[in-house]
């Protein structure tokens, strides 16, 4: 049977085993997929131990993406602009690394109907999660990206690497004066229960804001853009899914249906 890790530390939790479980179900595709605790300087050996056992493919995850992507032998463009692996595939000897965050995040923002070409997205962070999903922001053709941050200096340094007129930086107290028509979290704030500080006139009655982050109650940006008047507010379970489901495709050539699972996660997720 082929075989599929995900590699990650801590991983207990991860929901991907579940994800490529039910992926692999409705796909009818015969494969077991299983969560591999790493230790922290153990990463390369793994992964070699994996590819000797015949292993297929695998997903990383935090603190491995920036590893991952070292000891790829190929590298897609979005991985290499998102300086992150987080799916490797074992072609004869050969290790090819991709990063499907982006567009994982863009196949969810567009099954929530949420219109990205021509339109000004706001992107807030300039971390690891923000840099992985600017190119496949960029390739739906929006009117512009702004990338807010609290550290406005890696927000500079962060659209430099991309050379794209459509890129501004700015801080989250130059936030004001502007509306934008999509507003992405895409900073860690909410794992510690913090709002970015941005300004409230960024959200008008049509605005999407999306958090990355997901979990049983609303994040508090959620819960600021809904008291702002945000026309929509979603939550990160469907990019984890989505991304999920870009990687099976690279590994089986198969588009998997996402809405079930994403479904059967909300539930389980609420009755945790
Ligand atoms: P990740 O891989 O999740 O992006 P990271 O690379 O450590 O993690 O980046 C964290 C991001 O969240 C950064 O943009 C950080 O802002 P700074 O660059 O100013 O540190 C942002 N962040 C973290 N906590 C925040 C908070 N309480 N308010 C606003 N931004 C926050």
């Amino acid at each position: 049977m082929d075989q599929y890790r995900v590699f990650g530390n801590p991983i207990k939790h991860s929901r991907s085993p579940f994800i490529h479980q039910s992926f692999a179900q409705t796909t009818k595709q015969v494969l077991n997929y299983e969560t591999s605790l790493v230790e922290l300087d153990g990463f390369t050996e793994a992964v070699k131990q994996f590819i000797c056992q015949g292993g297929k493919g695998a997903n990383v995850t935090v603190p491995f993406k920036e590893q991952a992507l070292a000891i790829s032998h190929e590298l897609s463009d979005r991985a290499r602009l998102a300086g992150a692996v987080n799916t490797l595939s074992f072609n004869n000897g050969k290790i090819i690394g991709d990063n499907t965050d982006g567009e994982g995040l863009v196949q969810d923002l567009l099954r929530n109907n949420v219109q990205l070409e021509n339109s000004r997205i706001l992107l807030l962070g300039a971390g690891g999660a923000a840099k992985g999903v600017i190119l496949p922001l960029l390739a739906q053709n929006p009117t512009s990206i702004v990338i807010a941050n609290r550290t406005v200096s890696k927000a500079e340094a962060l659209i430099e690497q991309f050379n794209d007129n459509r890129l501004k930086a700015c801080g989250f107290e130059q936030t004001s004066g502007a509306i934008y028509d999509v507003i992405i979290n895409a900073t860690s704030a909410s794992l510690s229960g913090k709002l970015p500080t941005i300004a409230d006139s960024t959200v008008s009655k049509s605005t999407v804001c999306y958090d990355m982050v997901y979990g049983k109650e609303f994040t508090p940006f959620l819960n600021w853009a809904k008291s702002q008047g945000a026309i929509k507010v979603i939550d990160g379970i469907g990019m984890l899914v989505g991304q999920a489901a870009v990687s099976f495709n690279i590994w089986r050539g198969l588009k998997p249906e996402v809405e079930t699972v994403i479904e059967q996660l909300k539930l389980s997720l609420a009755q945790e």
